[in-house]
């Protein structure tokens, strides 16, 4: 017999996504479900997953243990939203107000607002008022079946405030339960300071954020914004390579609007993954096919932006890449916490399979942020983390769309989320 301190039984269906990891090409379509399904865990590792039959033979609860009776509901894995701007002050409703009249982002943002107004805002706030943002936000992620979270500065573009946002995940990863793995995006925009003078920027990047970044621990990625007007590719690359000197890890905002090649950078520099790709050539498509790195598709951006142009997930998938999806989660591009309803627009208008886009929201998400031996899927030996959904197959994940099908949540063994409520430390 095994011993567990939770055992979530009477899954309609049980979701295990079960790799390995990555999957590409044919390997999605196997979500490894589970009918009538129960799993087990031990000190928030999965110690069983199987039937409710073969739990009870072989699992024994441990006297002071907790059994959650799933009533039939829908389970899958803790949802990773591999990429999010997670800590800005203000909100960007106005410049919203303007492109329903039609102005576009790239207008508004050439005009001063954009990234720039929220870096203002942002900077305008203390480390506790952000903090507090991020807690929020969190727990509306968390309502949604978030679990783990990548989340990126850049709103500070400074040392004080790119080190303050970084702190401010430090702090919320502290105190919530969702894991947060912080990627330092000093180069987002060049800030109106430096407009005329880029170089000194980088230079300031380079040689006074990065290794106060490193020498605190602050963040395990690193990001540049490389597109027309912002970073070119070789500023990127030069940004990338001092980066990797550090010791950091490489995510790349490639390919959003304009087609420079920033897919074929990442892959070129062992990138752990490229994202946007709204843009991307047939070239960056075939190097991204045969490499590692992760496409990471963020639908909710043309969907806030009204544009028609999409990432070509479907190209991508066929042709072999690892492709995730994220949120995008930032006050101008993507206003949304919800993994749930990007995983809705990735089927509706990327034409993705349900099947690929549930992988692309846990086990290749997982994958895109280098968690995959961690968390992402079912299996005996990961974390517990695991969303129940009020949903008879996982087809109503999308089916039923433009709702919240999440009713608990369970965080590294503990049920944090309880018939839609927030449960405090158990
Ligand atoms: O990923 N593309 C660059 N950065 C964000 C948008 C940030 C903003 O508008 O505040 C993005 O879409
Ligand atoms: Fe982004």
């Amino acid at each position: 017999m095994v011993s567990a301190d939770l055992i979530v039984s009477g899954c309609g269906q049980l979701v295990t996504c079960r790799g390995p990891a990555p999957k590409r090409k044919q390997a999605l379509q196997d979500l490894g479900v589970i009918e009538r399904g129960c799993i087990a865990s031990h000190n928030g590792e999965i110690v069983f997953v199987g039937s409710d039959a073969d739990c009870t033979q072989r699992i024994r609860l441990e006297p002071d243990g907790v059994t959650l009776d799933a009533a039939g509901l829908l389970g899958l894995p803790g949802l990773v939203d591999p990429h999010t701007h997670l800590p800005f002050g203000g909100s960007r409703e106005n410049e919203f107000r303007l492109r329903i009249q039609g102005a576009t982002y790239r207008e508004l943002a050439a005009q001063g607002m954009g990234i720039q107004s929220t870096v203002d805002a942002t900077r305008s706030i203390s480390l506790p008022e952000l903090v507090d943002l991020c807690l929020k936000r969190l727990d509306s992620m968390l309502a949604h079946g978030t679990t783990t979270v990548e989340a990126k500065s850049g709103y500070g573009l400074n040392l004080e405030d790119e080190i303050k946002q970084l702190e401010a995940l430090r702090e919320a990863d502290l105190r919530h339960p969702i894991d947060i793995i912080k990627t330092f995006l000093g180069a987002h925009e060049v800030p109106r300071e430096y407009k005329a003078r880029k170089e000194a920027y980088i230079d300031l990047l380079i040689h006074a954020i990065l290794p106060e970044v490193k020498a605190n621990n602050l963040a395990e990625f690193f990001d540049v914004f490389c597109e027309e007007g912002v970073y070119s590719i070789d500023e990127s690359r030069q940004l990338i390579r001092a980066a990797k000197k550090a010791g950091l890890k490489i995510k790349l905002h490639a390919d959003e609007f304009v087609p420079l090649g920033g897919a074929q950078l990442a892959v070129q520099e062992g990138a752990v993954s490229a994202e946007h790709l709204i843009a991307i050539t047939d070239q960056g498509i075939e190097e991204m096919a045969q490499s590692p790195s992760t496409a990471i598709l963020l639908p909710g951006v043309p969907f806030f932006l009204m544009q028609d142009k999409k990432a070509p997930a479907r190209r991508l998938v066929d042709a072999g890449a690892v492709v995730a999806l994220a949120t995008d989660f930032n006050p101008g591009s993507s206003m949304t916490e919800s993994q749930m309803f990007i995983l809705q627009l990735a089927v509706f208008t990327l034409h993705m399979s349900l099947e690929e886009a549930i992988h692309a929201v846990t086990l290749n998400a997982a994958y895109g942020i280098d968690r995959h031996t961690e968390v992402g899927s079912l299996e005996v030996g990961k974390k517990m983390d695991m969303v129940l959904c009020d949903a008879p197959n996982y087809a109503y994940l999308v089916y039923h769309f433009g709702i919240n099908p999440v009713v608990h949540v369970i965080k590294n063994g503990k049920i944090v989320i309880r018939h839609r409520q927030r449960n405090n430390p158990q």
